[in-house]
């Protein structure tokens, strides 16, 4: 079942991400039941560092920044070298204002810009990497974006792209048939990673870059707080019944001591 708003520019922009506050719902969801901050941050930069072709000057695009705690969470853990430069982009002023406001502690300069993945701005082979972690999927067109991101790496540069599988968060979709408030509000079931998986993601990647590697990470979570799991049902773009979605929530957390949420995510590393 696919939300098509959830490629809609407009609806990102002044809607889901006019700015944080529903990221910040699911944050909270998987610091408590899913992966640690820490633990995702972590394992990111250790891969950049372990792509040892990685070069010690590397110009660096973030696309779909969102409120850039990727690059609050390597400053403040000293792992992102001097030497490297950023560029940090995000369709949504608002995100990007999060993003400037995050990072406006540090010493270190970033560049910020409004851009759309679909149409970006600048030079042919002008960045050593991109990262584009949790937003391809909500690209207008899939391969456009990839067309964009591959003309804009150097020969040899490497794009990150975390994703969720197609199974990720499927007791929430099961929450949403449920509990949607309407016939009106039908067609905006459904989960936005749908349109660029772990699955289905590598076949789009292929065209534009040379090599593709995928690499998987999932668990089960245990929920045991009902409002932090209401809070991330209500997260998604679907208005829901409130009344029903409490009650079973809280049936679900008495009756087996924990909502059950499938966790299943990774990222692609390609080359160009
Ligand atoms: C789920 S958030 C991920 C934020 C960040 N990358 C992270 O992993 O914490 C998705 C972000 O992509 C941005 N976005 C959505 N569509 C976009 C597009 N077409 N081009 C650039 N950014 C986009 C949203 O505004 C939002 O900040």
């Amino acid at each position: 079942m696919a939300n098509k708003r959830m490629q809609n520019v407009d609806h990102l922009r002044f809607v889901a991400y006019s700015d944080a506050t529903n990221l910040n719902a699911r944050i909270a969801f998987w610091q408590l039941y899913g992966e640690s901050r820490d633990a995702a941050f972590s394992s990111f930069f250790d891969r950049l560092e372990s792509d040892g072709d990685t070069p010690e000057t590397a110009d660096i695009l973030d696309i779909g920044c969102g409120p850039a705690h990727y690059w609050e969470w390597g400053l403040d853990h000293i792992r992102i070298p001097a030497t490297w430069t950023a560029t940090l982009t995000d369709i949504s002023q608002g995100m990007l204002d999060e993003a400037k406001n995050n990072l406006s502690k540090f010493t270190r300069v970033f560049t910020f810009d409004i851009a759309d993945v679909c149409d970006l701005k600048y030079e042919d082979e002008s960045f050593d990497i991109v990262t584009a972690n949790y937003m391809l999927y909500h690209a207008s067109s899939q391969d456009k974006a990839l067309s964009e991101i591959s003309r804009v790496l150097k020969p040899g540069g490497r794009l990150y792209a975390k994703t969720n599988s197609g199974h990720h968060i499927v007791e929430f979709l099961d929450l949403q048939r449920k509990f949607i408030a309407g016939e009106s509000q039908a067609q905006n079931i459904g989960v936005a990673h749908e349109a660029f998986t772990l699955e289905n993601g590598e076949a789009m990647i292929k065209p534009h870059f040379s090599s593709v590697e995928t690499i998987r990470d999932d668990s089960i979570c245990k929920a045991t707080d009902a409002q932090i799991v209401i809070d991330y049902a209500n997260s998604m773009d679907a208005q829901l019944d409130q009344q029903g979605l409490e009650a079973e929530v809280r049936e679900q957390i008495t009756q087996n001591g924990h909502f059950k949420v499938t966790r299943s995510s990774g990222m692609f590393v390609a080359q160009k």
